[in-house]
């Protein structure tokens, strides 16, 4: 009656990994009071619009996507009137303060 095979505890293990890989992907803490003076300061809501929905681009206000997607967006962006922000101007840090203060507005 083993229940424990080899099989499986490899498979834990490699779940477990799994589990430490993906959190390290996660957003660094961020503090949208900072995040917000860096949107301002970017401009981002020239576009975007002051509270993130209301502007002429796509609504970033709540957005519904991960830290590591986030970044590469603000790295190369797909809209060609977005302008690139690169780590000389937006660092990871940075980001992260836009991505929590991004996450803590609600499109009404
Ligand atoms: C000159 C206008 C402009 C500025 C400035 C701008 N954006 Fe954008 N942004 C756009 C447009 C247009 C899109 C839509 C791209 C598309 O077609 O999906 C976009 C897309 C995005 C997306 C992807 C949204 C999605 O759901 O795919 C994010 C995130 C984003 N912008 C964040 C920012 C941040 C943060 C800033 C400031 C640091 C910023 N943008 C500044 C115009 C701008």
């Amino acid at each position: 009656m083993s229940t424990a095979s080899p099989v499986k505890i490899a498979g834990i293990g490699i779940s477990l990994l799994a589990i430490i890989i993906i959190g390290a992907c996660a957003a660094p803490p961020g503090d949208p009071e900072t995040g917000k003076k860096w949107y301002t300061m970017h401009n981002c809501g020239s576009c975007h619009g002051p509270n993130g929905y209301d502007g002429k681009a796509v609504s970033i206000a709540g957005l519904d996507m991960g830290f590591g997607s986030f970044v590469r967006k603000l790295r190369k962006t797909d809209a060609s009137i977005m302008p690139p922000f690169p780590e000389s101007k937006i660092s990871e840090q940075d980001a992260a303060e836009i991505y929590a203060y991004l996450k803590s507005l609600k499109e009404p």
